[in-house]
């Protein structure tokens, strides 16, 4: 007999949009808040430049919307726009009263004026990012973790991987609506349900479909898949960022070296010590990312290098080590030292602008099912997210999200019995190594095909691999007992095709999107928008 539980509220993803969103809930509500590996598994924890916002009496509203309107290259909502911007100081104080130690400016740290250091990053007209030196996401995560323990009415699972939701139509109930979910847990291998009658999705974004990427492991997607196969819109997946500066190092897992450093004077060299930023646009160094990377992409294909170089060299060493000491520490630890000469760097896929499509309380296109954070596409990013607008926006949509489960929760319709999951037909794998070689290979062709530069020809021939794969692992989930590899790499393939379909619909190239078939954009910007029942759609979120 498979395990079941029931709460009022279940929250997949303990990063900062999950434990916001938990910790911005009343006490008098059961919350169950999951995560599929330990608690600071996404890349909340890796987050290093910081969190935009409205901060300073010499920034305003207008000029942050504006910067976050042209990054996003014509496609964003600019209502969302607003929506989160305007509430942006609002949340991060709410981080502050969580606790959150972020990095004061010199005056307050000789005991004046309670006032924190603001950095500044690409595309950004203002100083308006409030950070932790170079590490902000642990930061946050650490001091939400630590504010979740707290709280006797949150359940921290982990160790526990979503294996679908369980909605009403699947149960064959009237009326549609999310009741929970399955998952597997990971200790017992048994798959347990989880019923409740408010379920968000806060499980991050899909990086990991490239092989190369910034993010952890925990980002394959599984949201955005998961409400995908229930029925929801997917929106604006060929926007996939690439950050320009991840190091370039053969021994080291994937590192992020933080726009922040370019914010702070940090230069791009090629081998020869020549600059090249100023030939691609006037911003230099301090364009927004998908110009940056794709300047950086061109100059390593035009030179042949495998990669090309951020100095920051020419700052004194005690400025560098205060503002940058994670990166400092990791790159002296691999024989670079920072202060003295330039760091290796190639780009690597650090984010997803697209997901699952939600109004500004998070709420889907299924009763009581909601989505915040990465996984969600809110509208706010368009076709390229500004620099540290993504923790901000997993705070500013977990807080509406919030406030609006509390009002529904008294009126949500009773949760029904759910069946426990049958196992009866499956056996277990004895050919596990097709798991381990399709994850390669398609995280390989992803990157090949359908990276920074794209044409119809790659998408093609990416998209009849995907197909091949996913048939593939269909069968395999239809046949074998469920392992959290084959649950991830069934989320990724079909993340992997909404991907590709949505780059084939686009003829143009706009933000994160450059086809060599279509340069230019076109007169008026469309969302991409998927359905399992209405496939490459163009339209408005
Ligand atoms: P995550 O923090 O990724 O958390 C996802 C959670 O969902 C995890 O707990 C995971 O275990 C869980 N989960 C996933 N799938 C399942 C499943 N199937 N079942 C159960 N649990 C599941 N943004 C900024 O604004 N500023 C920055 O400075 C910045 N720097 C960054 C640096 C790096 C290296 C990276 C990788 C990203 C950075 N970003 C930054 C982006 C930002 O960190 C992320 O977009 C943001 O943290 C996402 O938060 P989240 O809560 O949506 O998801
Ligand atoms: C960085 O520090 O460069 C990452 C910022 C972001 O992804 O917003």
């Amino acid at each position: 007999m498979s395990e079941h539980l029931t709460y009022d509220v279940l929250i997949i993803g303990s990063g900062a949009a999950g434990l916001t969103l938990a910790l911005s809930l009343p006490e008098h509500w059961q919350i169950a808040v999951i995560s599929k590996e330990r608690l600071d598994s996404g890349s909340t924890r890796w987050a290093q430049g910081g969190v935009a916002g409205v901060l300073d009496e010499t920034d305003s509203i207008d000029a942050h919307v504006n910067d976050t309107l042209v990054a996003g290259a014509g496609l964003c909502t600019e209502s969302a726009v607003r929506f989160t911007v305007e509430n942006s100081a609002s949340a991060i104080q709410w981080l502050i009263d969580m606790g959150v130690p972020f990095t004061l400016d010199g005056i307050a740290e000789q005991g004046g004026d309670h006032r924190y250091h603001l950095t500044r990053e690409g595309g950004h007209s203002a100083r308006r990012i409030i950070h932790a030196a170079d590490a902000t996401g642990l930061a946050i995560s650490a001091t939400l973790i630590e504010r979740a323990k707290e709280r006797p009415n949150l359940h921290l699972l982990h160790q526990y991987i979503a294996v679908d939701l369980i909605t009403r139509d699947k149960l064959g109930l009237d009326g549609q609506g999310c009741v929970g979910a399955y998952f597997l847990d990971k200790t017992t291998q048994q798959v347990v349900s989880i019923t409740a009658r408010a379920t968000a999705l806060a499980t991050g974004g899909a990086s990991k479909v490239y092989l190369y990427t910034t993010n952890p492991d925990t980002a394959s997607g599984d949201g955005i898949a998961m409400a995908w196969r229930a029925g929801c819109r997917v929106a604006n997946m060929e926007f996939n960022q690439f950050h320009p500066t991840c190091l370039y190092h053969p021994v080291t897992s994937p590192f992020l070296i933080s726009e922040a450093v370019r914010g702070e004077g940090g230069k791009l060299l090629l081998p020869n010590g020549e600059r090249f930023m100023d030939e691609f646009d006037a911003r230099g160094e301090l364009a927004p990312r998908d110009i940056v990377a794709r300047a950086i992409d061109h100059e390593m294909k035009r030179l042949g290098a495998d990669c090309l170089y951020l100095d920051i060299s020419h700052k004194p060493a005690e400025f560098i080590t205060q503002h940058f000491p994670t990166i400092h520490e990791h790159c002296l630890q691999l024989g670079i030292d920072i202060t003295k000469e330039p760091i290796p760097i190639v780009p690597a896929s650090h984010y997803t602008c697209g997901g699952v499509v939600t109004d500004n309380f998070g709420r889907t296109d299924i009763q009581g099912l909601y989505a915040v954070g990465e996984t969600a596409c809110t509208g706010l990013h368009g076709a390229n997210r500004l620099a540290s607008n993504s923790l901000l926006e997993c705070l500013v949509y977990a807080r509406s999200a919030a406030a609006h489960i509390n009002e529904m929760l008294d009126s949500a319709k009773p949760i029904p019995d759910v069946p426990p999951w049958d196992a009866s037909l499956v056996t277990d794998s004895d050919e596990d190594v097709v798991i381990s070689h399709n994850w390669e290979e398609l995280r390989r062709f992803m990157w090949d095909y359908v990276g920074i530069v794209r044409t119809t020809k790659r998408l093609l021939r990416a998209q009849h691999r995907a197909q091949l794969l996913r048939q593939e692992i269909q069968e395999f989930y239809r046949n074998y007992r469920i392992t959290a590899d084959l649950l991830e790499l069934r989320n990724l393939v079909d993340v992997a095709d909404i991907i590709i379909r949505s780059a084939l619909t686009r003829k143009e190239s706009r933000g994160l999107h450059y086809s060599r078939d279509y340069p230019d954009a076109l007169p008026r910007a469309f969302d991409t928008v998927m359905t399992t029942k209405r496939q490459n759609e163009l339209g408005e979120l």
